[in-house]
């Protein structure tokens, strides 16, 4: 990350977590460790869920017999509102059952429970953290608000699953930095912190403010609203309804509270894409730019 890059404290490896000695060389000497390492898309996983298996279950379970090797003395393992399934009603508590039901969040929830287990039989001071969907600078834009302002802004259909009815509650990257990072000072090992930025947005409505805010700092060329561009395309298979989450014990155990409402983190969002159309450019290729064109184009 461009922002780090010249600090003394940050170094760089680029390494699989499926190997064991990659992880030992880069965890060695550290006394903490917060594993976010990731296959994070839920629509990449219902095209093949290998890779999802592989880094989130086996990757988490080497991250964890690593930590446990070199005795780290503490791990936040960064997990996902998602494990916890649907809810019609109410929110999820750190103690609902888990209820998966995407390769991906099926994945997250076996990485979770991985990280209970190595703390029940070894002992290890892990702590398991669930975070609603995060937005904000440097997100890859295969997930929804990243896509729906880049696509705006070449002109390009926005595409809404189904009738964009779901419900997701949107965290700002920051503020779930700043509850990992009180997590990692404060948390009790073996517990469970939910992450949730109180910010329940239906689907469309994230993508009619992103239009709104876009018409005003960067209007369209030929002058029509964006919102003209929403185009409702074929559901996402067994799409969740809704995920809500209940983040009182990060906020009275940890004493965590998020800084930014739905509204201003994310017209920081559309500025920070709209001032970093480098980075934008840097990681739209290849590969990527191919998995989109098929995946897409076979949804519309
Ligand atoms: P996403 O960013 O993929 O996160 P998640 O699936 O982990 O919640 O999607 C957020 C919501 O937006 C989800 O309900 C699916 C929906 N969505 C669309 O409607 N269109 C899109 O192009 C994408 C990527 C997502």
């Amino acid at each position: 990350m461009r922002d780090v890059d010249d600090s003394p404290r940050y170094s760089f490896v680029k390494g699989n977590i499926c190997d064991p000695g990659t992880l030992e060389e880069a965890m060695a000497g550290h006394d903490a460790v917060v594993h976010f390492a990731a296959e994070s898309h839920v629509d990449r996983s219902i095209v093949g869920s290998d890779d999802f298996v592989n880094t989130n279950c086996f990757g988490t379970n080497v991250v964890m017999d690593t930590a446990r090797r070199l005795e780290i003395g503490r791990v936040v393992h960064i997990g996902t509102d998602e494990v916890y399934g649907s809810v019609e009603t109410g929110s999820s508590k750190e103690t609902d059952p888990l209820e998966p039901r995407s390769p991906y969040s099926a994945s997250k929830a076996g990485s979770d429970h991985l990280v209970r287990a190595y703390h029940h039989t070894y002992g290890l001071p892990a702590i398991t953290t669930n975070c609603s969907n995060n937005y904000g600078p440097y997100q890859f834009p295969e997930k929804l608000i990243p896509l729906v302002i880049l696509n705006a802004l070449a002109g390009k259909p926005l595409p809404v699953y189904g009738d964009g009815s779901n419900v997701r509650d949107w965290l700002y990257v920051d503020d779930h930095c700043s509850a990992i990072r009180l997590a990692l000072k404060k948390g009790r090992p073996g517990e469970t912190y939910n992450i949730g930025g109180n910010n329940e947005r239906a689907n469309i409505d994230v993508v009619r403010s992103i239009c709104r805010i876009l018409d005003e700092l960067r209007p369209a060329a030929n002058k029509k609203p964006y919102e003209s561009l929403i185009t409702f395309v074929a559901d996402r298979p067994g799409h969740d309804l809704r995920y809500a989450i209940d983040a009182t014990k990060s906020t009275t155990e940890l004493g965590w509270k998020p800084e930014e409402t739905f509204e201003s983190g994310i017209r920081k969002t559309v500025r920070w894409y709209l001032d970093n159309p480098g980075w934008v450019q840097g990681v739209v290729s290849g590969e990527y730019r191919k998995w989109m064109e098929k995946n897409y184009s076979e949804r519309q």
